[in-house]
């Protein structure tokens, strides 16, 4: 905006020396328009920023942008990425160094991944060593606390909205596991069945329940429980006033415009709905867990999560210094593609493009056999002669996520680009790899009791020192 016209008008008009008609006549003119230029840039700054504009008061380091619209660049707007929807034209997926400039986010580089090997003393989990999850929040700050002994708890959830989890649910709780197992920290895992019932055609009743039969294959994946706590909102939220207590403070700080501006909530949109991103932040600060961390609400929280639910926690960012609570860190993970192809990410509700925790061996393969996309050539002939494409190839965008062995990835790579590797075999190696491994989920699955999900689910003391 060209505002020197307006400014040049107002000093003038500040002269004293000008004769009132003279005055009367700036008024009537370059006044008007330096109002409504005025409040043009405020609509604009709270469009923007989801906040009432206060002079003297520059928006925050995390102040939130709307996510789900396209940048005003106009760059990535074949990108859709928010917690109810993930979509590219792009066949290798979402644009995520884009993505880490639009939330303002930073990359989890070589120097970050080095670093935390230093400081846990493991070898990084293959989901750091690949860039599954390539963005964070904070990660320096929790790794100085650590190595000065002060340490950290880990949060992470999951919105039962069915009885079927598939493969790609588990991304954030395998490295969630490796998290709690390298630092030795506690965790809590949300539920958030209110979440469900609120956006979904889901009885109160159904969405309780698949809260409880997903934490069955959460605690397959291995958690320590004498370190986790895993709870419903629909049980908790009534339960432990603290919680509650938290929740309010949070809704007392983040105005409807705020989480319109975020969400993209609309006039129709139920209360619910509106108050909803304040339950999913309560978790983010320990005094909402007093059974675990006694009335201390100064203890560091990480969140392990999809970048999709970065929108939830930029907001718990923004109030966080505001109720007088520290900022939780982030790690964000890269979506799992659809069997289709890496233009959506996998999804429960279209069960030809996923793989169940559930599934036979036999599904496992049919399924991959027919539907994963191919980044082969359509002929042997050709293939062998002009080489795969791995870049789009979803059978080998799998191994990366569960292949572990680096050397063998990467020869499966270059034997694919060469074309030395055909795609039916490339798909009889990401078989093998699945079919023991979610063989090994259903056998810990089933030892997994009603007994053992109600001790999970119990407010406890948590084994650890902070
Ligand atoms: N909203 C998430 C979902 O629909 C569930 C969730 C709640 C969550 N708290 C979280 C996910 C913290 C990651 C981290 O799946």
């Amino acid at each position: 905006h060209d505002n020197s016209n307006i400014v040049t008008s107002l000093q003038f008009y500040n002269n004293k020396s000008i004769s009132k008609h003279r005055k009367k006549h700036i008024q009537s003119a370059d006044i008007d328009a330096a109002v409504k230029l005025l409040l043009k840039l405020k609509v604009d700054y709270k469009q923007m920023t989801g906040q009432d504009y206060k002079a003297g008061c520059p928006p925050s380091e995390n102040s939130v942008v709307p996510d789900n619209g396209p940048t005003a660049d106009g760059a990535d707007d074949e990108d859709t990425v928010n917690p109810w929807s993930v979509s590219t034209t792009n066949a290798k997926g979402v644009d995520y160094d884009k993505l880490i400039v639009r939330f303002g986010s930073s990359k989890v580089d070589k120097e970050l991944v080095d670093r935390i090997e230093r400081v846990s003393g493991q070898k990084p989990h293959r989901f750091l060593r690949r860039g599954i999850f390539f963005s964070h929040r904070d990660m320096h700050q929790v790794l100085d606390a650590y190595e000065k002994h002060k340490s950290f708890y880990l949060y992470t959830g999951r919105g039962p909205s069915s009885e079927a989890m598939h493969v790609g649910h588990l991304i954030p709780f395998i490295f969630t596991k490796w998290l709690q197992d390298v630092f030795d920290i506690p965790l809590v895992i949300q539920l958030t069945d209110d979440e469900k019932y609120l956006w979904k055609d889901l009885t109160l009743e159904d969405c309780h329940r698949f809260a409880v039969e997903n934490a069955k294959d959460i605690i397959a994946c291995g958690f320590d429980i004498n370190k986790t706590f895993i709870f419903s909102d629909l049980d908790y939220m009534g339960s432990l006033p603290e919680f509650y207590r938290n929740v309010v403070k949070i809704q007392k700080h983040v105005t409807f415009n705020q989480v319109k501006g975020i969400f993209g909530f609309t006039d129709s949109d139920c209360i619910g709905k509106i108050s909803f991103p304040a339950i999913q932040a309560a978790p983010s600060f320990s005094n909402s867990f007093p059974q675990i961390f006694g009335g201390r609400h100064d203890i560091q929280c990480l969140i392990p999560c999809a970048i999709d639910q970065d929108p939830y926690f930029r907001m718990t960012r923004d109030v966080a210094p505001r109720i007088g609570y520290p900022k939780p860190a982030l790690l964000h993970s890269t979506f799992f593609p659809a069997l289709q192809g890496a233009q959506t990410k996998m999804s429960a509700s279209d069960a030809n493009s996923s793989i169940f925790l559930t599934d036979t061996p036999k599904q496992i393969k049919n399924k991959v056999n027919k539907h994963a996309f191919s980044g082969g050539k359509d002929t042997v002939e050709e293939h062998r002669k002009y080489g795969g494409n791995a870049d789009v190839d979803v059978s080998f965008m799998y191994l990366t996520f569960f292949l572990e062995d680096d050397e063998k990835l990467e020869k499966i790579r270059q034997d694919y680009t060469s074309g030395a590797l055909l795609t039916g075999e490339l798909k009889k190696l990401l078989i093998e790899t699945l079919q023991p491994m979610i063989a090994g989920h259903q056998e810990r699955r089933k030892q997994v009791t009603d007994d053992t999900v109600k001790q999970f689910m119990t407010p406890r003391p948590l084994n650890f020192n902070i």
